[in-house]
This record gives structure tokens, C-alpha cells and sequence, in this order.
């Protein structure tokens, strides 16, 4: 795996962060050095999915990069499933294209290159999911892809949503993001590869708050939505189309 350096050399003028070919090269590096507990919510995802994926039906990853989800998935979910992955950066559906074939994948499945920010079409989805993916959709943009990607589900199916997200308080919003920093740096970044990240990002990445995701899925068309996993300023967020009966109390 080749290490992310991208941002270890100072640059007189930081431009814009993008998911093109010299980060496609270093992704999946950067994604386990920067993503807190990815390897966890990658293995709840994998539960979920295969609890809530039907046979005949797809499961699409939105935002699929380097096809992680996919390899992770396919021993997981019958075979009958048919996977979709969605992404807009061609250097990264070249890499999965290669990568779901080395990992020996035989399911049906399909790597579709466009922009979610003019919407997606979902046909027959038991399970939808979006990694670290919706906060680089234009604001604008967000909530008729939400509700696109809720009306082409199943009834009983399941979005599942990662994000970054902001904590309402400015206090804990400067301390979240002084934890996350020093994660990164426990990860062997350096502070200036850490500060010119921020600043790439800057404009690209759009965090919402967790209500206002929450309040996004609900107005959507998505019954229910709650949390499965939380570490500061990043979540997980499981919603559903149809309420199901109230679960029986703790034991
Ligand atoms: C942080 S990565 C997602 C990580 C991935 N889900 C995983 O777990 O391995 C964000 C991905 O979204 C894609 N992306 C960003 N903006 C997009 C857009 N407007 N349309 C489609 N894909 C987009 C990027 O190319 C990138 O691969």
C-alpha cells in the first residue's frame, strides 16, 4: 500500500483538495490513517448489510473509491446480491475495477462513473451506502439525492451514512477537532501535513451537524434513522424506510 504523503512537502499555495490520480495512488493509506476506527465501521457495515441485503436486489456504494466496502462485503452478503458502485473520480473506479478482480469477487456487479451531485438513480436497492461521501455533495444538492436514493429503495431496506460531522458547541467543536488532530498525528502525520490537509479541504468538505443529517434522512422519506457509531466529530447513521415494532426492553 503506497503511503499518503501528498501533503508532507510545504506548498506556497494549498489548492483545492480532489480525489484524482495522486490520491487514488496513496487512498487507501490515507483513508485507515485518517478515518478513526475504519476498520471497525467498515466491520459494522459488513453486519448490517448482510442482515438487511435480499436476494435479487442491489446494494450500492455510493462513493465507492477504491472498492474497500465491496471486498469487504462480498464474503459477507449472499450471492444473489448484486453490487452498484458510484463514483464520480475515474482514477478510483480504475483502481476497484482492478482491486475487486485481484480479491476474486464473482458476483454480479457494476462500477458506474458520475457526479451525485446531479442526483443518482437507485432501482432495487435492499442496502445503500455512503461512506465519508455526502459531505463532498454541494449542500444544494443534498437533499434531492437523499430523497432520489430513499425513493429507489425497498421498503424494508437500509441506508446506511457515514460522515464527518459538527457538534453544535464551539467549545467541544475546537476540542473534537484537537482529539482528531492528535489521532492523526498518533498516525505519523506531521502537523504541517495535517494543517495543509485541513486547508485543501477547506471548501470541499461541507460537514452538516448530526440533527441536521438526522432532520435530512427524516424529511427524505426514511422512517427512522439512528446512530451506530460515534467517535467525536465522525458518525454513523443507519435509516430505514418502514418503522419496524418497537425492539422488547433491555435485558
Ligand atoms: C472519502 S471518499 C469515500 C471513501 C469510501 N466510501 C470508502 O469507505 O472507502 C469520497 C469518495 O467520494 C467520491 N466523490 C466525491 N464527490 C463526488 C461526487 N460529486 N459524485 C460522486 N462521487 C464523489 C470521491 O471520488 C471519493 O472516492
Amino acid at each position: 500500500m503506497a503511503t499518503d504523503k501528498l501533503f508532507r512537502k510545504r506548498q506556497r499555495l494549498v489548492s483545492d483538495f480532489t480525489f484524482g490520480r495522486h490520491t487514488a495512488k496513496v487512498f487507501d493509506d490515507m483513508l485507515t490513517r485518517s478515518v478513526p476506527f475504519y476498520g471497525e465501521i467498515q466491520r459494522m457495515i459488513g453486519e448490517l448489510a448482510a442482515d438487511f441485503a435480499v436476494e435479487g436486489s442491489n446494494l450500492y456504494d455510493l462513493g465507492c473509491s477504491t472498492g474497500n466496502t465491496f471486498c469487504l462485503l462480498d464474503p459477507l452478503v449472499s450471492k444473489g446480491v448484486r453490487f452498484v458502485g458510484v463514483d464520480s473520480s475515474p482514477e478510483m473506479l480504475a483502481k476497484a475495477r482492478e482491486k475487486v478482480k485481484r480479491h476474486g469477487m464473482q458476483r454480479a456487479h457494476e462500477f458506474v462513473c458520475a457526479d451525485l451531485n446531479r442526483g443518482v438513480q437507485v432501482t432495487n436497492a435492499s442496502v445503500v451506502i455512503m461512506i465519508l461521501t455526502l459531505q463532498f455533495i454541494r449542500p444544494l444538492y443534498r437533499h434531492t439525492l437523499i430523497k432520489s436514493i430513499a425513493s429507489g429503495m425497498n421498503d424494508q431496506g437500509c441506508f446506511i451514512l457515514v460522515e464527518k460531522v459538527l457538534p453544535r458547541d464551539s467549545m467541544l467543536n475546537r476540542l473534537f477537532i484537537k482529539y482528531y488532530y492528535a489521532f492523526k498525528e498518533r498516525q505519523g502525520y506531521t502537523t504541517m501535513e495535517i494543517a495543509q490537509k485541513r486547508e485543501a479541504l477547506e471548501n470541499v468538505l461541507v460537514p452538516y451537524r448530526l440533527e441536521e443529517n438526522q432532520e435530512l434522512l427524516l424529511s427524505s422519506g426514511f422512517s427512522q434513522c439512528d446512530v451506530f457509531f460515534k467517535w467525536y466529530n465522525f458518525c454513523g447513521l443507519v435509516a430505514l424506510k418502514t418503522r419496524h415494532d418497537s425492539p422488547a426492553k433491555a435485558e
